[in-house]
């Protein structure tokens, strides 16, 4: 079949490039044109500085005759007589703190998209097609998008919700071996075009393929991310804070025994300073806006929203209470500043936050490293006199007064040893926000370290 993908981040490069390699004919269409030259440069590495995502340059590369990225909109015209399915690959950020989902680069995107199909098929729209809102978007949005075209005067297209559940970091690995691929749609004409694209999945014994209506797949797919992060949030704002708050709990031996209980399920039980990136945060705030505008409570949902700022507010402060450190005119070094590890995704990073309260508090400088990020961070806090970037670990620990590990990069494990070995006299306060050294913690205390770690009480130096 032939696709149209219009947007071409993290969702649309990925799954382009999963649909070339199932053997479909693909054009990926974006407004930014660095991305687009960068995806299309045929050089693995290009790609992987534009988009971070393990295996994804190696699908490209190998597919590169069923794969085309452009920037031109000509292209994309002529692409539509012949087209079976569009996705719809577009941010939906949410506005400033309101909840409401910013639905202008899918409004932009669609209304162009309206009028370039009325002149499908030298304007008789004689081949039926398909929208897909693989964007995370509200749960009418199937009626937004249908009356967009039928406003334009568009004819024989369905409209479908297929929303990804991609995990950045395992994109790839994820859209090849996805659990489920849901697809919502209210007429079988589309159904059987969907299963078409899926074929690989559909005809799979290990995926779950779902047919629902549209609206029930978009709900879904705000829902499953309400559920994760309630997880995640209610393991650093419960778990974790019982471990810190009373003496000899060690969170992992915690763990060991809630997981073990079926009923629990064993994902998402790991400490950490905040859960950011681009999309949970801002569906549970999508997902409260709607039900509150429809006249619905929804306390919970908005309660994890605050577990999760309360949680990076509390790390934070703890130098000051619990270490009784002070930030004026110290040296910091700041590791990791993608939202998590193995992407190079800066969305949403707890080390936004963590930028703003050291540039707040009259810090002397700040030495960052990252093994992926440093380039879309530097974006936002350029270098300067206060701000530096640092080739290594090493480097950033280099002579300071602090260190905050923010990023759970496996590599960060081993810094432990690092600190013990190799960092001076100065016996810098430990900021662990990912438990990355907990196996190291007693070592550390008993060389003269001071450690603030989530899901620990402060676990002051030994001598
Ligand atoms: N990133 C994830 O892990 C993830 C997972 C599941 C769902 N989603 C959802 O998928 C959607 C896209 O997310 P993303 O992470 O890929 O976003 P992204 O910001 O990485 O990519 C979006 C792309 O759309 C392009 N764009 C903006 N306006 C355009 C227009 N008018 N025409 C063509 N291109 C345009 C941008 O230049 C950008 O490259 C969002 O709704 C998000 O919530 C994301």
């Amino acid at each position: 079949m032939n696709i149209l993908y219009i947007g071409s981040g993290f969702v649309g490069a990925c799954s382009a490039a999963i649909s070339a390699s199932s053997g479909h004919n693909v054009l990926v269409y974006d407004i930014d044109e660095k991305k687009i030259k960068m995806l299309s440069s045929g050089d693995r590495g290009t790609i992987e500085s534009c988009l971070f995502e393990e295996g994804l340059g190696d699908l490209l590369v190998r597919n590169k005759e069923r794969i085309e990225f452009t920037a031109d909109y000509k292209k994309v015209e002529s692409f539509l007589d012949v087209c079976g399915a569009i996705f719809m690959c577009l941010p939906t950020p949410e506005i400033g703190e309101t909840g409401e989902s910013n639905l202008n680069y899918y409004f932009d995107a669609a209304d162009k998209l309206s009028q370039a199909l009325l002149n499908r098929n030298k304007k008789k729209q004689d081949k039926y097609i398909v929208i897909v809102n693989k964007s995370t978007v509200p749960i009418d949005m199937v009626d937004k998008t249908q009356e967009i075209m039928d406003k334009a005067g568009v004819k024989n297209y369905g409209v479908v919700s297929n929303p990804e559940f991609l995990v950045e970091g395992k994109a790839v690995q994820g859209s090849l071996k996805p659990d489920r691929v849901v697809v919502g749609a209210w007429k079988e004409e589309d159904f059987k075009i969907m299963r078409e694209v899926y074929e690989r999945f559909y005809n799979s014994p290990t995926v779950s393929y779902i047919e629902i209506n549209p609206k029930e797949a978009a709900a879904s797919k705000l829902l499953a991310n309400f559920y994760l992060a309630y997880k995640l949030i209610a393991c650093y704002d419960v778990i974790g804070r019982t471990c810190e708050t009373f003496e000899d709990l060690k969170f992992e031996n915690i763990r060991n025994v809630l997981v073990t209980d079926k009923r629990i399920g064993n994902w998402g039980f790991f400490d950490s300073l905040y859960a950011g990136g681009s999309c949970l945060v801002k569906d549970i705030r999508s997902l409260s806006h709607q039900l509150q505008t429809s006249g619905t409570d929804a306390s919970l949902v908005n309660e994890i929203y605050q577990g999760n700022k309360r949680q990076l507010e509390l790390f934070i402060s703890r130098a000051k209470n619990e270490a009784n450190f002070n930030w004026k005119d110290k040296k910091v070094a700041l590791l990791g500043v993608a939202f998590k590890r193995d992407t190079n995704d800066i969305r949403n990073s707890p080390s936004i936050d963590i930028m703003h309260f050291l540039n707040d508090n009259g810090i002397s400088e700040v030495s960052i490293f990252d093994p992926a990020a440093m380039e879309y961070f530097k974006q936002v806090f350029p270098e300067s006199k206060t701000i530096k970037y640092k080739d290594s670990e090493l480097e950033a620990l280099s002579d300071c007064d602090v260190v905050i590990i923010a990023t759970d990069w496996p590599q960060f494990k081993s810094l432990g040893d690092l600190i013990l070995e190799r960092v001076g006299n100065k016996k810098p306060l430990i900021m662990d926000g990912r438990r990355m050294l907990q196996h190291r913690y007693e070592d550390l205390q008993n060389a003269g370290f001071n450690i603030v770690a989530v899901g620990s009480p402060f676990l002051k130096a030994k001598k």
